[in-house]
């Protein structure tokens, strides 16, 4: 593994349009550097190189990163090479830390991957020894053909069971893959106990994590095994390795939320279904799949956390759209997810809605900001263009990025010019000479993603915000994640460094739709100034928020329902201005 700090020096050594302009004759245009993109087809330049802050961007797909995130797309290298590659162009000479990288390299010691295996089939013995898990999954109408094509087990009801297969039980690679935990008094036990094991194969066809589930009514219902470094969740997805065939024979792959579900449909002949692990869709799970198929049907439950999750992966997308791919969303109704639906309607049923009924991205995506505002009203039709500024600023393919804003400008009620003209996004219909770098343009609204942008900016910036501070609402989870990162390296990471850490993540869109902005902004912009107005604004929220529930509280109860602390806190908020 690479040192982060090598990675951070080697950034700042380099000069990102030096690098570009290996393969790529830039224009100086403004502040920066432009060229027709190398990343797609296009006859007027879309792609734009920031010298100041050392990253590329492409207006018209979204290919952006540092100058690392550039050479391995341009020349096609993993990681290291591509690191590799570029400190030997300026004469460094690359560290290596040990512990390898389990995302990068396959390097991971193998001993790791055989104690997965070993687990495994210990699992699977035990679920033969146990007539109650047995009966738990016939109840679930799962057959024992399905559940060996899926390696499900069972993990017994003691504390250290797979002592009976790890005679040195104590050792580190157990807990090292996520199978034993270790109490703060130095107790070792079993993570998994009294539960349906479901392994989770990774690319190579190794089990590389476990879920876990209760039999009867438990909490959690679900346990994962944690990040390991064989196991990585926002890169993996539950029952892709058995489901690529038939993803890539079908030309579909299917998204569901749930281990049952992926098996359920396989049971009834739709295997080209897969899950997420608990997490968000990620663009790194988008990817994936969009480079074996092109159609992508998110599939997940029609309860509010299922229509969250949907969302989630559309917004994830945005930035990973590819003319001629197709990605679309299946809404259940609330009382079923895709397990009970198929084993209730069948397989012919269910794809009749996969055809018939799900949604295409653009319909899902105008039908949930319709559903936001009024669009009787000029408030409402203004709100709309508010909504769907950073959706769209995201939308990476060009055909499909049209289309989306002829739509929200007809919603709006404005020419499709205006709009483009209002979010200071190039056109996609005419090629425009480049608009000049407007000096001030308005910072854009909404407190949180103005702190990205100052963030990513000036990333030192982080240091001056208050410890352990903390924010929530929208954008809130892309923010503490950058500086979280920020935080915990002594190097001060640059803007190049955190939009290359960042890259592959979730937190990728949020970053991608920072970074056009960044662009746009002159150097003259007072970035100081607005992430200190930005601070203050929040805390003005934070602070009418809590006074808000405490007279809520007081309104209940009286002062005396506030315990004396509460009360001096409050009395501290009143003084605040
Ligand atoms: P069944 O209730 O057995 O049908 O499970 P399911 O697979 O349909 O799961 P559900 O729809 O409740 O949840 C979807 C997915 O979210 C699961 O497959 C898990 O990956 C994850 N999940 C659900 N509950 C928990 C939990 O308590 N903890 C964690 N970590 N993940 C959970
Ligand atoms: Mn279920």
């Amino acid at each position: 593994m690479i040192p982060q700090s090598f990675i951070q020096e080697l950034l700042n050594r380099l000069d990102i349009v030096e690098v570009v302009e290996r393969y790529v004759p830039l224009k100086k245009a403004g502040a920066n550097y432009v060229a027709c993109c190398p990343f797609h087809n296009e006859k007027s330049p879309s792609f734009s190189v920031s010298p100041s802050k050392q990253f590329y961007h492409c207006f018209g797909c979204g290919a952006h990163g540092s100058a690392v995130n550039f050479v391995m797309e341009h020349v096609g290298l993993g990681f290291v090479d591509a690191v590799e590659e570029l400190a030997k162009s300026i004469g460094l000479e690359v560290p290596r830390e040990e512990r390898a990288d389990a995302a990068q390299r396959p390097r991971v010691e193998p001993d790791l991957f055989d104690v997965m295996q070993t687990a495994t089939r210990y699992y699977i013995e035990q679920l033969k020894q146990s007539p109650r898990a047995v009966e738990y999954l016939k109840t679930r109408g799962m057959s024992g053909e399905i559940a060996k094509r899926f390696g499900v087990g069972y993990a017994p009801d003691g504390w250290q069971s797979l002592a009976a297969v790890f005679p040195d039980y104590p050792s580190k690679s157990l807990t090292e893959v996520g199978l034993v935990i270790e109490s703060d008094g130095g107790k070792k036990y079993d993570r998994f106990r009294d539960r349906i094991m479901f392994p989770i194969v990774g690319g190579r066809g190794q089990v590389i994590g476990f879920g876990g589930r209760v039999l009867d009514k438990g909490e959690p219902k679900y346990l994962n095994s944690p990040e390991t470094p064989l196991f990585e969740k926002g890169r993996e997805l539950y029952g892709l390795f058995q489901a690529q065939k038939s993803i890539r024979a079908e030309g579909m792959a299917l998204v569901v939320e749930g281990y049952m579900d992926v098996v359920a449909l396989a049971q009834h002949g739709i295997e080209y279904a897969v899950a997420t692990l608990g997490t968000a869709t990620t663009p790194y799970h988008i990817q994936k799949l969009l480079r074996m198929t092109d159609q992508v049907v998110f599939c997940f439950d029609g309860d509010a956390a299922g229509r969250r999750a949907a969302w989630r992966a559309l917004e994830n997308a945005l930035p990973h759209l590819q003319d001629g791919k197709q990605l679309r969303f299946l809404f259940l109704s609330p009382e079923h997810d895709p397990d009970s639906y198929v084993r209730e309607f069948g397989k012919e049923a269910f794809e009749h809605l996969l055809g018939d009924e799900a949604l295409p991205l653009s319909g899902y995506l105008l039908r949930e900001l319709g559903s936001r505002v009024d669009l009787a009203t000029q408030e409402g039709r203004s709100a709309l263009l508010e909504y769907a500024k950073p959706l769209l600023v995201a939308i990476s393919a060009p055909s499909t990025a049209l289309l989306l804003r002829k739509e929200v400008a007809a919603l709006a009620g404005i020419a499709l010019d205006e709009l483009e003209a209002l979010y200071g996004i190039k056109s996609l219909v005419r090629p425009r000479r480049p608009t000049p770098a407007k000096a001030h343009r308005a910072a854009p609204s909404g407190g949180l993603n103005a702190l990205l942008r100052c963030l990513l900016i000036r990333p030192e910036l982080a240091h001056e915000l208050p410890e352990s501070w903390e924010v929530e609402g929208a954008g809130a989870e892309a923010v503490m994640a950058v500086v979280a990162y920020l935080g915990e390296h002594e190097f001060r990471p640059s803007t190049a460094a955190v939009i290359q850490r960042f890259q592959g993540t979730e937190h990728e869109s949020a970053l991608v739709a920072a970074e056009a902005d960044i662009l746009g902004w002159g150097e003259s912009f007072d970035v100081v100034a607005e992430f200190h107005g930005v601070l203050e604004k929040l805390r003005k929220d934070a602070r009418k928020q809590q006074l808000h529930e405490f007279h809520a509280r007081i309104r209940e109860a009286g002062l005396s329902g506030l315990s004396e602390q509460e009360r001096a806190l409050y009395l501290q908020l009143l003084q605040q201005g």
